[in-house]
């Protein structure tokens, strides 16, 4: 269960381009959206997408069916307040692992989330909650603490993943054909490095828990 308070003043105190994941441009992931043919006809959910750019890239390719979903309202905020009103973008606050989708998106989009869940209970409840969001034949893109990757994030314990370990994960758990994958190192606003781990593919609906 995600602490709502706990990321509020992550956001509030350090600020939302100083905290240490904050990125100018999410290149991975619009590289990895473009090789697995992610079209802005697609709608996008964002998890975990805190107040990320990601949103205003995809805006400006043409998206017009985005969706961010965080625990931490105040972050969702400050994206919605640089991005403006606009009906291409719908805002929940929500911890995910609660979360109960309306409808089906095509393409899940996670960075940086998923290495929180360190019990396996959880990890199920994200896979749960993956397969009732995304369309059976959708898109998934995950980026997460590579094995070298730190220990712990926003003071908080992470599970770190090799590329061959999430690829196996996804495969076995929600079904995706891994399509393409990543090592990428981001540099924190104060230059540390952190190795992720990217793993970008496409649901193959031959699961029987659709
Ligand atoms: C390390 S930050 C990454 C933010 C964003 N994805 C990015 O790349 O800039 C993790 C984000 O996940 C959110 N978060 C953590 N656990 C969550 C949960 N269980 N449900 C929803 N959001 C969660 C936090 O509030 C935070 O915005």
């Amino acid at each position: 269960m995600a602490d709502a308070n706990h990321w509020n003043e992550r956001y509030d105190t350090i600020g939302s381009t100083q905290v240490s994941w904050f990125e100018t441009d999410p290149v991975v992931s619009l590289e990895l959206f473009d090789l697995i043919g992610v079209s802005p006809e697609d709608p996008v959910i964002d998890i975990g997408g805190g107040a990320s750019v990601l949103v205003d890239a995809l805006i400006a390719r043409g998206h017009r069916d985005v969706t961010v979903l965080d625990v931490a309202d105040r972050a969702l905020a400050v994206a919605r307040a640089r991005i403006g009103a606009t009906t291409a973008v719908e805002w929940v606050a929500a911890d995910l692992l609660d979360w109960r989708p309306d409808r089906r998106r095509r393409v899940w989009h996670d960075r940086a989330v998923m290495h929180f869940l360190v019990e396996d209970t959880d990890l199920d409840r994200y896979v749960d909650r993956l397969q009732a969001a995304v369309e059976p034949d959708g898109f998934v893109v995950v980026g997460v603490f590579a094995e070298d990757g730190p220990e712990t994030c926003s003071a908080l314990p992470v599970r770190r993943w090799s590329i061959a370990d999430l690829t196996a994960f996804l495969a076995d758990e929600v079904g995706v054909d891994v399509i393409e994958s990543r090592r990428h190192v981001h540099h924190t606003p104060a230059g540390h490095p952190q190795p992720f781990t990217w793993v970008a593919g496409r649901r193959t609906g031959s699961r029987a828990s659709l």
